[in-house]
């Protein structure tokens, strides 16, 4: 049995949560789920990141001391997860006092080894991203994230030898044979990190002077320790804060491509400097917008998962969303679109194909053995879902749904119920089998669709079963 330990970003708890965050953990809970079907010792964590002069900022704003304010906001994201089915084994907060111990003893342990020293550093530095960036990160002077002009910011902090690790690194990342050897994906991420490697990597400064919501340095608790390096490590933290210390490494830690550097490049020297091992893999996903625009709450087209819920029900919009564009690529959300889809491939597609299905089957009486065991996970679906291509995966199972109303079309049980009620039950008999086939696939994305469609078609007798995807009517469309 293998072990599969996955992670989503720990979310900043200042934003409340939405499509942007959905999205990953929506993917991470597909794989969670997959790897549980596979067998394997699943471990699948998130949670929130609640240090530093972001969250601090925004405490302030509503007259709250930090910590009241997380403990009010984290929950938003429990119950965010909650509508939408995910099925995390352990939220973590970086304010629990097991996280901030292992923080402590985690940085102790660099300095210890001689990788963290006292300097100074002047730089530009957006609280947004909660980094310092360079001339060549800014688009006209602003951060292209967060469209802010970054601060310059400089003061005597502590700071961890990076540069020392950049050869190590450029080993570990392409030499599959290198006892710290990780992957990164998708190939063109690792490329882009690869070559920012080879371009030579400065130290960067792991403490704040001004910033007192954080943990303190541990040899110094005039500072605080960077909001990054303390977030960075609840992936460890977890392990040993749920007693688990044969968890670490992970196998997988997932994010979009925004926060890559921190996981693919940083985190590893961490974790190599504190003696231990890189995770397996780190994978960044692209970035949406919405309706050609970044998701903002100025421009107020912030898409909230609840709205999507509300709408599609969880598992249509966690179809919907792994669908639209392809994992690792940058893409566009249009409500629109996802409506359009919502009731093509929905309410017509599946929906449809199990309500006729079952309408049929019970028409011809038909008694369908339950199934002896479950069956084996198709190789091509394995495949897809092996590099995260989500969206490979769903065709390959919508070609099996279309196929299967094909066979409907052109084997007319409704008239061989008539004429040929041996034959009808033949026909029917194969027709569920194959939905249940299809039907396995499905679990991973779609839980409760899942769920209600095995209740519906176990055996021996076939179940009436209610509309999975009542279609969205021509009035309650969304507008152009
Ligand atoms: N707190 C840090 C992460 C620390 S992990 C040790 C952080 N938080 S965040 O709340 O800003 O979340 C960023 C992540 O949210 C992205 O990497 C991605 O997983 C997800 N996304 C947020 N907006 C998104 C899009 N518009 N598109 C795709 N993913 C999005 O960074």
């Amino acid at each position: 049995m293998s072990k599969f330990y996955l992670t989503t970003p720990i979310y900043y708890v200042n934003d409340i949560p939405h499509v942007g965050h959905a999205y990953t953990t929506i993917a991470a809970d597909v794989l969670a789920r997959y790897h549980r079907i596979l067998g394997d010792q699943t471990f699948f964590l998130t949670g929130t990141d609640e240090h530093g002069a972001k969250v601090a900022e925004a405490a302030k704003a509503r007259g709250l001391e930090p910590k009241e304010f997380c403990d009010e906001v984290a929950p938003n994201f429990r119950e965010t997860w909650r509508k939408l089915n995910i099925s995390h084994d352990y939220f973590i907060r970086t304010t629990d006092p097991g996280h901030e111990k292992i923080v402590s003893d985690f940085l102790l342990k660099i300095y210890e080894n001689g990788d963290i020293y006292k300097g100074t550093y002047e730089g530009l530095y957006c609280v947004g991203c909660e980094k310092f960036l360079t001339e060549v990160d800014l688009v006209d002077g602003l951060c292209p994230y967060h469209k802010k002009k970054p601060v310059k910011q400089g003061e005597e902090n502590y700071f961890f030898r990076l540069s020392q690790y950049v050869q190590k690194l450029i080993k570990a990342i392409s030499d599959p044979k290198d006892p710290n050897h990780y992957q990164i994906g998708p190939e063109s991420r690792y490329n882009e990190v690869l070559s920012k490697l080879k371009l030579g990597v400065g130290d960067i400064s792991i403490s704040r002077a001004e910033v007192t919501w954080g943990i303190p340095i541990p040899w110094d608790p005039t500072q605080t320790i960077y909001v990054w390096v303390d977030a960075l490590i609840n992936y460890y933290s977890a392990t040993l804060i749920t007693q688990r210390p044969n968890l670490w490494p992970a196998e997988l830690h997932l994010m979009a491509k925004d926060i890559l550097w921190f996981h693919a490049v940083i985190w590893p020297a961490m974790l190599i400097a504190a003696g231990l091992k890189p995770p397996k893999e780190v994978f960044a996903h692209g970035f949406f917008t919405v309706e050609g625009e970044k998701m903002s709450k100025t421009i107020g087209n912030v898409i909230l998962p609840e709205a999507l819920v509300d709408k599609f029900g969880a598992d249509g919009t966690r179809y919907l969303l792994l669908s639209e564009f392809p994992f690792g690529s940058d893409g566009d959300l249009s409500l629109k679109r996802l409506e359009e889809r919502y009731n093509s491939d929905l309410a017509n597609g599946l929906g449809n194909l199990v309500q006729r299905l079952a309408a049929l089957a019970q028409k011809a009486g038909v008694s369908v053995e339950p199934p002896a065991e479950k069956p084996l996970l198709d190789l091509s679906y394995r495949t897809s879902l092996d590099k995260k291509d989500f969206q490979g995966a769903l065709n390959y199972i919508w070609k099996k749904i279309s196929s299967t109303d094909k066979k409907i079309e052109n084997t007319k049980p409704w008239e061989l119920i008539k004429r040929d009620p041996q034959k009808a039950e033949t026909v029917l008999d194969n027709l569920v089998r194959q939905i249940r086939e299809i039907n396995e696939l499905l679990l991973p994305f779609m839980p409760e669709t899942a769920a209600k469609i095995h209740e519906q078609f176990k055996g021996p007798r076939i179940g009436r079963g209610e509309a999975l995807f009542p279609r969205i009517n021509q009035e309650s469309l969304t507008n152009e």
